[in-house]
């Protein structure tokens, strides 16, 4: 029974007995936080909305009764070392040694951002000691997405240690949980596994420091009661934003709760924090579907185009690379050749790969020069500004490959500041890539990386475009300039947000693409910075399909840079269909194409100009999967729903396999009628769509289109066009 009305923060809140319930509203769901009599915090539900916001309280009483132990397991942010034992979000060794934390609700806030984004703040503080933990919870309504952090500061009379330092604490409740999770390599980012969870504690996590996510990324979705498919089943999407070593406790306890708990990996990294000091975590995101998967990733989509990528809302560049076609072995001459062929694609930018610096030891290799960043004298004799002016007379752009953050032992920076790596002394080091990594806890180190991109654009302020790469993982972890060996993890990363906030208040719009040797270090963390993202140095079409599926869960297509290389054995064709599913690039020798390849590239670069925007700002649904299907077809259809492109594969090559079902469309306008004509043929081809044929929805929805796809005709490109 509602008793009275209880204010907090300017705003009115219901209060049930003693009970304050704290609501996190999104547009399809309620996170409710609930405030027991105890004082402590409890995650009540978190899931679809109730038509009676009354009955939100009840919640709790319907399950187990939480007597003694069980109500800790319910917490909003599990403290350790008096009453809660299972896994905690935050472990602390106070300034007098003890161990003991519990945390208790203070106060709370509730305010709109605005139309679309409200952010509730929780105070919740230790009773005994001066220390606090303050959960934030940034609903963006219309997407439902949520994300999640905390800070913790104290007034101890002198430093306490973290042990553990959590983003947020989640409870969920199902009959059963499934956890599709990832897992890759160099050239194999992004291999799925799904499985369901059994009772203990099943941790993702990185130790890598850099590039972390080489072999395992904070990306998860966990689906409740049974396995979701894509457009039917309860599906939480998450993810840790954070350019760093992670960890994501995935508990199903003894009441058969799953407690995720989401963090700042605490690997190495006992954190001391002076009194008065704020640390603040990164955002744990999530959105929770309760339609499947495809309404997940939509969402997902839309927030990161909305809110988190570099102009998201924007335009890409396409582009010539000249890495996979002259790898180190260029010079002025052959680039400029490249400059010509760039304008005779058709693309909007070349851009100069590895190998363009260092003098004394000169990157001809991966071996030697990185850190370097002068403009190797015997390739390029009149520099950078040279090859951006004879860009500019052929009418393409020019960007550039920098890989700041690294440094090769043989190189002039490593003998001149020993002391700005990362290694240990006394020790042999350890090489990835024949590198070793940057201090970048240093501030002199981050003045050295900011200023290899501010160098470059100030020189050059017409260079329109930088690959970011970073391709060594962290052995040896330890910093010449930390008192505190044990924030190195955290406090690289944090150096590293320093400079690219940095580069991003100067140079507002430049379009980076975030590299890690192929997809080592994609998150949302980072991706605020950037404009794209490279999601493996693997560009074999068939292998790609995989990759830039599961991608697709998490990242819009507009960030996803794909190129046409010569991996694979597809023909360039399929091979370019590939690629037009996201940014599309080329790395191919385009002197050496057969005339009709080139001819159908030069007007695959047309046929993508006019349809990239659906690609990029449009809704995607994925329809037929490549894991379970013989065919492969992902839809891009606008926001307007009257124009869509719907990319077809064979991932099957035994006898027979092709499109023997029609696919089904999906979110078309049911009051609408379309066309459906075949885009982007090779030249001498003929289309086996009739492009006459006028379809109602309904019947592309129930029934419907069958592209044909099979051996022979192995990609197929469909434009479907409303007819009015
Ligand atoms: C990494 C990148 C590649 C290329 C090379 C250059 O491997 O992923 O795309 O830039 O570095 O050395």
């Amino acid at each position: 029974m509602l008793l009275t009305l209880f204010l907090v923060g300017g705003a009115v809140f219901p209060v049930y007995s003693q009970k304050i319930i704290i609501p996190v509203y999104s547009k399809s769901n309620a996170l409710i936080l609930q405030v027991e009599d105890s004082k402590d915090l409890n995650m009540a539900y978190f899931g679809e909305k109730l038509s009676d916001e009354n009955e939100y309280k009840n919640i709790s009483r319907v399950y187990r009764p939480a007597e003694d132990y069980s109500s800790m397991l319910a917490s909003a942010y599990t403290a350790s070392g008096t009453r809660n034992l299972a896994e905690p979000a935050i472990s602390v060794t106070h300034a007098d040694g003890n161990n003991g934390l519990h945390l208790l609700y203070e106060s709370h806030k509730q305010e709109k951002i605005d139309e679309n984004v409200s952010l509730t703040t929780i105070v919740l503080k230790d009773p005994v000691y001066p220390f606090w933990v303050t959960l934030y919870y940034k609903a963006y309504v219309n997407e439902d997405v949520i994300e999640q952090w905390s800070s913790i500061r104290h007034k101890e009379k002198k430093s306490v240690t973290l042990g553990k330092f959590a983003s947020a604490n989640l409870l969920m409740r199902g009959s059963a949980y499934w956890l599709r999770q990832y897992h890759g390599d160099w050239a194999r980012e992004m291999q799925p596994e799904e499985s369901r969870l059994t009772h203990g504690i099943k941790v993702l996590d990185s130790k890598l420091g850099t590039r972390a996510n080489l072999f395992q990324p904070p990306l998860f979705m966990v689906s409740l009661d049974k396995p979701a498919t894509e457009d039917e089943g309860k599906v939480l999407f998450a993810s840790l934003s954070w350019t760093g070593n992670f960890r994501v406790d995935l508990e199903v306890d003894h009441q058969d709760n799953l407690r995720i708990i989401a963090g700042v990996s605490n690997f190495a990294s006992a954190y001391s924090l002076k009194p008065g000091e704020e640390f603040s975590t990164p955002a744990f995101l999530y959105t929770l579907s309760n339609s499947g998967k495809g309404l997940a990733s939509r969402n997902l989509h839309d927030w990161a185009r909305n809110y988190k990528l570099v102009d998201g809302k924007g335009t890409r560049l396409t582009l010539l690379n000249n890495w996979e076609a002259t790898y180190f072995d260029f010079n002025e001459s052959k680039l400029s050749a490249l400059l010509k062929d760039t304008k005779k694609l058709g693309v909007d930018l070349f851009l100069l790969d590895d190998g363009w610096f260092a003098n004394k030891y000169p990157r001809n290799d991966d071996h030697a020069g990185l850190g370097d960043w002068q403009e190797n004298k015997q390739k390029l004799p009149n520099g950078i500004s040279y090859l951006v002016k004879e860009a500019d007379a052929n009418g393409v752009k020019f960007g550039i490959w920098i890989e700041p953050e690294m440094v090769n032992p043989k190189s002039e920076l490593y003998e001149k500041h020993p002391d700005w790596v990362i290694r240990q002394p006394g020790r042999d080091e350890h090489y990835f890539r024949n590198q070793l990594v940057l201090d970048l806890s240093n501030p002199k180190v981050q003045d050295f990386v900011f200023g290899i991109v501010d160098g470059l654009l100030s020189k050059n302020p017409e260079l329109a475009y930088i690959k970011w790469d970073c391709n060594a993982v962290i052995y040896n972890a330890h910093s010449s300039y930390l008192q505190n060996q044990s924030h190195l993890y955290i406090e690289y990363v944090r150096g590293l947000y320093k400079v690219l906030q940095r580069i991003r208040a100067k140079y507002a719009s430049i379009p980076m693409m975030l590299c890690s040797g192929g997809g080592g270090r994609v998150d949302y963390g980072a991706l605020q910075y950037f404009t794209e993202y490279w999601p493996s140095d693997n560009t074999d079409p068939l292998e790609r399909i995989f990759m830039q599926w599961e991608y697709s869960y998490f990242f819009p297509a507009i960030a996803s840079a794909n190129h046409v290389t010569d991996w694979g054995k597809q023909p360039v064709k399929f091979r370019t269909d590939v690629a037009m599913m996201g940014k599309l690039g080329f790395d191919i020798v385009i002197s050496k194409l057969d005339p009709k390849d080139l001819t159908f590239c030069q007007q695959a670069v047309k046929t993508y100009d006019s349809v990239k925007d659906i690609i990029w700002q449009g809704d995607q649904y994925r329809l037929t999967n490549p894991l379970t299907d013989d065919v492969a077809s992902v839809f891009y259809l606008d926001k307007a729903k009257s124009a869509g492109v719907i990319f077809n594969y064979l991932v099957n090559n035994r006898y027979g396999a092709g499109s023997a079902v029609p696919i089904r469309l999906k979110g078309l306008d049911p009051s609408k009628k379309y066309r459906l004509e075949e885009i982007n043929l090779y030249p001498g081809t003929r289309s086996a769509l009739n492009p006459g044929t006028i379809y109602t929805s309904d019947f592309l929805m129930k029934i419907g289109f069958n592209p044909a796809v099979k051996s022979g005709r192995n990609s197929v490109v469909v434009k479907i066009t409303e007819v009015r």
